[in-house]
C-alpha cells in the first residue's frame, strides 16, 4: 500500500485539530508517558484544538477483565490530567461512550481493503502465531482507528513510532473515500512522530518495545511505580559493560545503551547529543543513578496526582461524561454527512 499522496493544501480547508487515543488494556508505562502523553500535553498548551480519547473499544480486541477495564481506564483518565491535560481546554473521554466511534468503524470495514489490513505488523505481532485464534475485532482494529481520527475530522494524529502505519492507513481509508463517492470531506491527516523517544525499549531487552502487556513488570516503568521501584528497574535493567560514547554514531549497535540515553534526553527536554556529552566516557555505574534520579523526579509528581484523582472515581466519571458529550457533538454532524454522502436516508 502506498500511502495515500496529500497535495500541499489538502488539508487546508479544514481547521488544525488534534486527535489521540491510548488503550485502557493496562496500566500506562514510561514509553506512553513519552511517546504520547507528554507530547499531547504540549500540542494542548501549544494552543492547538486537542481531542483525547480512552479507547476502551479497541482494548476489548483482546478479553479484559470487565473490573480492571473500568479501573484501567479511570487509571488512564488520571494519568491524562495529573501529566498536565487540562479536560476543559482538551476534549478528554472514552470512547465508548460516544457511538458514532462504532458507527463510523462500521463504515471504514467497508472502506478499507483486506489487501491493506494484510499488511499490518501490529495484528502480526498481537495474534501471533495462532492467528485463527484472533478476533475479528483484532483484524478490523485500525479501520476502528481511522474512525476515531476522522470522526473529528483531525489533521494531526501525535503518537508513538509503533503506530505511524495506523496513521498511514488511515490516510488511505480518507483518500478512498474522499475518491469514491466524488467529495473532499475527509482530512487526510498526518502523523506527528516527534521528540526523543517515539519508541521507548524494554528495559529488559533494547530491541523490545517497551509495552504494557509484556509478561516481565521488569521490563517497563509503570506511571503507577513507587519512586524505589523505579530506581530499581533503572538499576537493573540491561546494558553493556562499555562506558557511553562521545558522540551519538557510537550508540548504534548498542539498543540498551541507547534506549537508556534517549529516556533520558526526552524526560530532560534536551536532545539525545546533549545527553551523549554530559556522559561521554562514564560507565552506567554513574549514568544509572542519574537517570533514576531524573526518572524519580518528573514522575513521581504523576504518580502523587493520579493517586489522588484515582480516590474520587465519580469525578473522574463525570469528567469523562462531559468529555464525551463534547466529543458528540462534534462527532454527530460528520456522521450525519457521511452517512448523507453514501446516500443513507435519514428521517427521524
Ligand atoms: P497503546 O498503549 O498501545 O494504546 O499506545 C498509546 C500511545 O502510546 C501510542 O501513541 C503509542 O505509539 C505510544 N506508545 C506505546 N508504547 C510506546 C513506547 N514503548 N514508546 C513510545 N511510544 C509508545
Ligand atoms: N492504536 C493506538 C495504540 O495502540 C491507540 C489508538 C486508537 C489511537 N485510536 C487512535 C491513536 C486514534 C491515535 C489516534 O497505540
Amino acid at each position: 500500500m502506498q500511502a495515500a499522496e496529500v497535495k500541499a493544501d489538502q488539508n487546508a480547508a479544514f481547521a488544525p485539530r488534534i486527535f489521540s487515543g491510548i488503550q485502557p488494556s493496562g496500566g500506562l508505562t514510561l514509553g506512553n508517558y513519552l511517546g504520547a502523553l507528554k507530547r499531547f500535553v504540549e500540542k494542548q498548551n501549544e494552543g492547538i484544538e486537542t481531542i483525547y480519547c480512552i479507547v476502551d473499544l479497541h482494548a476489548i480486541t483482546v478479553w479484559q477483565d470487565p473490573e480492571k477495564l473500568r479501573h484501567a481506564t479511570r487509571e488512564a483518565a488520571a494519568a491524562f490530567i495529573a501529566a498536565g491535560i487540562d479536560p476543559v481546554r482538551s476534549v478528554l473521554f472514552n470512547q465508548s461512550q460516544v457511538s458514532a466511534h462504532a458507527e463510523l468503524g462500521w463504515i471504514f470495514n467497508c472502506v478499507a481493503r483486506l489487501g491493506w489490513m494484510n499488511r499490518m505488523t501490529q495484528f502480526k505481532d498481537k495474534a501471533g502465531k495462532n492467528s485463527e485464534n484472533a478476533s475479528l475485532g483484532l483484524y478490523a482494529y485500525p479501520s476502528l482507528m481511522a474512525a476515531d481520527i476522522l470522526l473529528y475530522h483531525a489533521t494531526m494524529v501525535p503518537v508513538g513510532e509503533d503506530q505511524k502505519q495506523h496513521v498511514e492507513l488511515t490516510r488511505d481509508i480518507a483518500a478512498k473515500f474522499n475518491h469514491d463517492y466524488k467529495v473532499d470531506f475527509f482530512p487526510v491527516p498526518e502523523p506527528v512522530i516527534e521528540g526523543a523517544a517515539t519508541r521507548v525499549m524494554s528495559l529488559r531487552d533494547g530491541t523490545k518495545k517497551m509495552s504494557k502487556s509484556d509478561p516481565s513488570d521488569q521490563s517497563r516503568i509503570n506511571l503507577t511505580d513507587s519512586a524505589d521501584a523505579i530506581a530499581q528497574k533503572i538499576r537493573k535493567a540491561r546494558t553493556d559493560p562499555e562506558p557511553l560514547p562521545d558522540n551519538i554514531d557510537g550508540l548504534k549497535d548498542r539498543p540498551e545503551a541507547r534506549n537508556l540515553v534517549n529516556i533520558y534526553a526526552a524526560l530532560s527536554g534536551e536532545t539525545a547529543e546533549a545527553v551523549i556529552a554530559q556522559f561521554a566516557g562514564q560507565g552506567f555505574g554513574a549514568f544509572k543513578p542519574a537517570l533514576a534520579d531524573l526518572a524519580v523526579a518528573k514522575l513521581e509528581p504523576i504518580t502523587t496526582e493520579m493517586t489522588r484523582l484515582m480516590a474520587d472515581p465519580a469525578e473522574i466519571d463525570r469528567i469523562l461524561g462531559d468529555g464525551a458529550r463534547r466529543a458528540d457533538e462534534i462527532a454527530q454532524p460528520i456522521l450525519a454527512r457521511t452517512l448523507d454522502i453514501m446516500g443513507m436516508i435519514r428521517s427521524r
